[in-house]
């Protein structure tokens, strides 16, 4: 979490950061700052609250200098206040950082320094870093590349950092472990950024700093790379295929509903090139040599966290329906904690949209060692997830923005199931002619998304009806129980309504004590599947004065009778389903979230990339 964007060149660097730190704030919103760096001196303007408060407090502020740090806080040590606001100072006042991240040993280290005399203003452990900095750097007499790079090997935790020095206006440090840092590489300018999106309207060369390296950043000279342990590297310069109208609004009021309204594009980019058009065979480029892997493995073990973890119980359906494989699905920070049985025989499968989410690369480190093949379904591009893992495929879904996640859901759905029914094809465990039937299906599903979209107006008027509520009951069952988790995830997020997720049947071993007439119960009775038990589930919920919404196929007619309000879905192969039934949900939270004056974009506390345990 947190966001942090630096620049050094012949541009003045207030702007650059600003915009910066607003594409970034989808990783935290706390607090923001920033310090530019002119001549001799070091100005530091920091706010509680978002970008746009820290805009409006520097207005009339001098925001001169052409190098600069600039940060975006998720608050985890101290109150998003602004004294715990970033950047910090040493305590001489001559160098500053930005930090994204946490240091695990904050408090010995702070213990020490103040020993020595040193004295903090805030509660954060990233002004411990730099006094640390300052510390060693007058006690060694050394550069600030060589002082970061000696504290560095004292600190416990995760890190992407920037730092300044007072009187050095042609260069910056910065090193990461753990957390995201990329460097945009221009003509004599560099931009830092915790991902590409502040960088890609001034450059497409970028380097992704690795974890465990530290780089010195002078503007007219070419990258200084090394390891903290101090081994020089090469860097490597990577170009960016990310395009700046895939980061912006395009006319939506949020990047919530213009990526609920991106769906069908984004399945149609993730099934490009994936299917033949003629043979209907699927291809998976990333885990081609892999397949054999996935065949033969005792176990796939899905870890991923929220959303994906979500989406990662609808991979087990989907494999151990069609292709008879063994799944277990782990929350990523249960299972690196509680010393699972992890062989060499199985397949560790992470879903991340960011590929940055802390426990879940540490589920997958834990694989590592224990000889597990490791494989990623990831959103973002060069993240660490695909660096640390043997294979995997990419969803394609563009940059997801709104911190609820909407579009990666579905195509990490898509993901899933192509790499189902190929494995499903691959075994013999379905026929030809289902396996065409699901690929037909599969195909249509972009279409029936855009039928869904349609309804929009009619979910808003539901919406209405119920954007009082203080509680929601989801129930689904089979292939729709990961869906009404979901459904109840995404309303908690963005309403602040409480709202569970349960499986229909289960209904009656607890939830149905909470039914009265004022508790909304939205049940998803799709035709395929459990059609008739969930009907009995429903006239269990009516018994008891509850309020329905369902969604339903497209010309039922016995939920109809029984629910205060349906939203039809197309008809499609049961296991495809969810990428149908999840839409009206999307939107229902949506509505529901606006009607209650919250920013959907930017839920209160959350934040998108998860990058602390
Ligand atoms: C955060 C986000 C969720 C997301 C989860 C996992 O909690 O707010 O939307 O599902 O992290 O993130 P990942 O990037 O690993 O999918």
């Amino acid at each position: 979490m947190c966001g942090i964007v630096a620049y050094v060149g012949e541009q003045k660097a207030y702007p650059i950061i600003i915009k910066g730190l607003q594409r970034l704030e989808y990783r935290g919103y706390d607090s923001a700052g920033v310090a530019l760096l002119e001549n001799k001196s070091i100005e530091i303007l920091k706010q509680a609250g978002k970008v746009s408060d820290l805009e409006s407090y520097a207005a009339n502020k001098n925001t001169n200098g052409h190098i600069g740090i600039g940060h975006t806080r998720w608050a985890t040590h101290g109150v998003p206040n602004e004294i715990n606001a970033h950047p910090h100072n040493s305590g001489d006042g001559k160098l500053a950082i930005i930090h994204n991240g946490i240091i695990e040993n904050y408090d010995s280290l702070k213990k020490a320094l103040q020993e020595k005399g040193h004295q903090f203003e805030s509660d954060t452990d990233t002004e411990v870093l730099i006094h640390l900095i300052e510390d060693i750097k007058n006690h060694e007499n050394c550069s600030l590349f060589e002082a970061v790079r000696l504290v560095l090997n004292e600190v416990i935790g995760a890190y992407a950092i920037v730092v300044i020095e007072k009187g050095t206006t042609d260069e910056f440090i910065a090193a990461r472990k753990g957390s995201p840092l990329v460097i945009g590489v221009g003509e004599g300018e560099y931009f830092v950024a915790s991902d590409a999106s502040p960088i890609i309207e001034y450059t497409r060369n970028v380097v992704y700093l690795e974890d465990g390296e530290i780089a010195r950043i002078n503007k007219s000279e070419e990258l200084d790379i090394k390891t903290i342990s101090n081994v020089k590297k090469t860097p490597y310069i990577h170009e960016l295929e990310l395009s700046l109208d895939s980061i912006e609004k395009g006319g939506f009021s949020s990047f919530m509903l213009k990526e609920i309204f991106e769906q069908p594009k984004s399945i149609i980019d993730t099934l490009r090139g994936r299917i033949n058009p003629t043979t209907k065979e699927i291809t998976l480029g990333g885990i081609l040599n892999y397949e054999q892997k996935i065949i033969n493995a005792d176990r796939i073990i899905i870890v991923a966290c929220g959303t994906s973890w979500h989406a990662g119980l609808i991979g087990e359906y989907l494999f151990e329906d069609l292709s008879r494989i063994s799944v277990e699905v782990e929350y990523a920070s249960e299972f690196r904690y509680r010393n699972p049985i992890i062989n060499k025989n199985d397949v560790v499968l992470a879903i991340s949209q960011s590929g940055e989410t802390a426990d879940s690369l540490a589920a997958l480190e834990l694989a590592k060692e224990k000889g597990a093949t490791l494989l990623g379904i990831c959103n973002v591009v060069g993240s660490s997830i695909p660096r640390l893992t043997h294979a995997g495929s990419y969803t394609h879904a563009g940059p997801e923005i709104g911190v609820a996640s909407t579009k990666a859901f579905t195509t990490q759905i898509i993901v899933l199931a192509l790499m189902a029914i190929k494995m499903a094809h691959k075994k013999g465990t379905i026929t030809i002619s289902k396996y065409h039937e699901i690929i037909t299906e599969l195909e249509l599903i972009p279409e029936k998304i855009e039928k869904i979209l349609k309804k929009n107006d009619q979910i808003e008027k539901i919406a209405e009806k119920f954007k009082n509520a203080t509680n929601f009951l989801y129930l689904g069952r089979g292939y729709n129980f990961p869906v009404a988790l979901e459904g109840a995830l995404k309303l908690k997020e963005i309403s602040y309504i409480h709202a569970e997720g349960y499986p229909a049947a289960e209904m009656k071993h607890g939830p149905i004590a909470l039914i009265d007439d004022n508790m909304p119960i939205v049940v998803i009775a799709t035709k395929k599947g459990n059609y008739d038990k969930v009907v009995s589930n429903i006239q269990e919920v009516k018994a008891r004065g509850g309020r329905l919404i369902a969604i339903v196929t497209e010309g039922d007619k016995t939920v109809k009778e029984l629910a205060d309000y349906c939203i039809e879905v197309p008809d499609s192969f049961d296991g495809l389903s969810p990428l149908l039934t999840n839409i009206p949900l999307q939107l229902l939270s949506y509505h529901i979230a606006l009607m209650r004056g919250c920013n959907v974009d930017m839920p209160r506390n959350l934040a998108k990339s998860v990058t602390v345990e």
